[in-house]
């Protein structure tokens, strides 16, 4: 049996890619490493919380003390490291807390790898996940590639791009096996209503305003969060050492036109008169450093690795919409205490 570490597991991506490794693959032990901070939710994984093959473990991959202890004792064949503090805004009022958890945090889980496999590196891989944010903006033009120059302009982004020059540093410097995939925007279940999408359905839903930065004319580009797990899976088990995979779903979308079709959706879903949930929208001041557009290329891992998104966005987004209706007690769980907080410093005070 091969016992495979994923980190960050109790959040958005990270409780899908578990859920899928555990149903999936009955051979493997999945251990899930997480701190549990504001965005980690252990009931993201209620459904696969009682399977023999799957383990929690509440820690803090900062601690590299823990770090080393835990892949001493669980001689981990490969690693799934998603952890991470994920949200730009937070970066921008925080941001030595992501030097913390997102440089020092993926360099410790490097060198405690590094340390157990000690040279032995057959049918090891350290995956760690990236975004396509490291790229930095685009104009009206052009497509980010696995070729791209790393050029990121947030807290966040910065921090990203420096944990991925580690992995690379690791395998070019102690051979460390290795695989990179940045991936853009993901939307679906079980994100923590601080990012657009689930923020917005939200706040439609409870008539509160919709905080559109800007002019609300940047541009993401939209991925199914299980589209992204699929890719994920199919990387880690069949992705070449060394090799970066770039994971988009060719869907941009303007921040402005993506919320006005949330709000269409909305109203019919509510029964409320069309147009009246587009009344919500009010523009704030903008993102410090917004980046304009993003736009992957994702023909590599379509052509090399045959992945390609299995949801057309129209049916993905209705299905999420779906899903935080059906899921009040997930959503008031997660937006009481701290939540009303960061809410008021976000959003009420600026
Ligand atoms: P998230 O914020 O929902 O989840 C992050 C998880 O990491 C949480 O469960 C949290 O408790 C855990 N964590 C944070 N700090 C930790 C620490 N010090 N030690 C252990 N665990 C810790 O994030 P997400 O949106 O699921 O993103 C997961 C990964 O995917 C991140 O690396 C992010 O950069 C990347 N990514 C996200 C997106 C997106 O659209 N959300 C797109 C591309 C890449
Ligand atoms: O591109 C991948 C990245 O996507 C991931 O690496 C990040 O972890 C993830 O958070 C996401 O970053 P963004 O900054 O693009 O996502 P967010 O949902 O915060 O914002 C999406 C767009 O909507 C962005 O242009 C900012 C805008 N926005 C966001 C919020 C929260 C608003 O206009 N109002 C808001 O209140």
């Amino acid at each position: 049996m091969k016992t495979i570490l994923i980190t960050g597991g109790a959040g958005f991506i990270g409780s899908h890619v578990v859920r899928l490794f555990v149903n999936k693959y009955p051979g493997y032990k999945i251990v899930n490493l997480d701190k549990l901070t504001y965005a980690g939710n252990l009931a993201n994984l209620i459904d696969i919380e009682n399977k023999t093959n799957y383990e929690f473990v509440k820690g803090d991959i900062v601690d590299s003390e823990f770090i080393q202890n835990l892949f001493e004792e669980k001689k981990f064949d490969g690693v799934i490291h998603l952890a991470a503090e994920s949200h730009v805004d937070r970066s921008i009022s925080n941001p030595t807390e992501f030097v913390f958890t997102n440089v020092i945090g993926t360099v410790n889980l490097l060198n405690a790898a590094k340390h157990i496999w000690n040279n032995n590196f057959t049918g090891k891989k350290f995956y760690h996940i990236s975004t396509d944010e490291v790229y930095g903006s685009l104009g009206e033009e052009g497509i980010f590639t696995e070729k791209t120059a790393y050029d990121p302009h947030s807290p966040y982004s910065a921090s990203k791009a420096s944990s991925d020059h580690f992995v690379r540093a690791y395998l070019d410097t102690f051979g460390l096996p290795s695989v990179i995939s940045n991936c853009s925007n993901n939307y679906g279940s079980f994100q923590f209503p601080e990012k657009l999408v689930p923020l917005f359905i939200n706040n439609i839903k409870n008539n509160k305003s919709l905080p559109v930065y800007g002019k609300g004319e940047n541009i993401r580009d939209w991925l199914w969060v299980e589209d992204h797990a699929v890719a994920i899976d199919v990387i880690f088990h069949e992705g070449k050492i060394g090799e970066t995979y770039n994971i988009g779903g060719f869907n941009e979308w303007k921040n402005i036109d993506l919320i006005r079709a949330m709000c269409r959706i909305m109203d019919r879903k509510l029964k409320r008169i069309a147009g009246e949930s587009e009344k919500l929208i009010t523009y704030v001041k903008d993102r410090a450093g917004h980046d304009l557009r993003y736009a992957i290329d994702a023909t590599k891992l379509k052509n090399e690795l045959g992945w390609e998104p299995s949801l057309q966005f129209e049916e993905g987004i209705e299905k999420t919409i779906d899903w935080y209706l059906e899921n009040e007690k997930w959503m008031n769980n997660v937006t009481s205490g701290d939540y009303q907080k960061y809410y008021k410093q976000q959003y009420v005070k600026r």
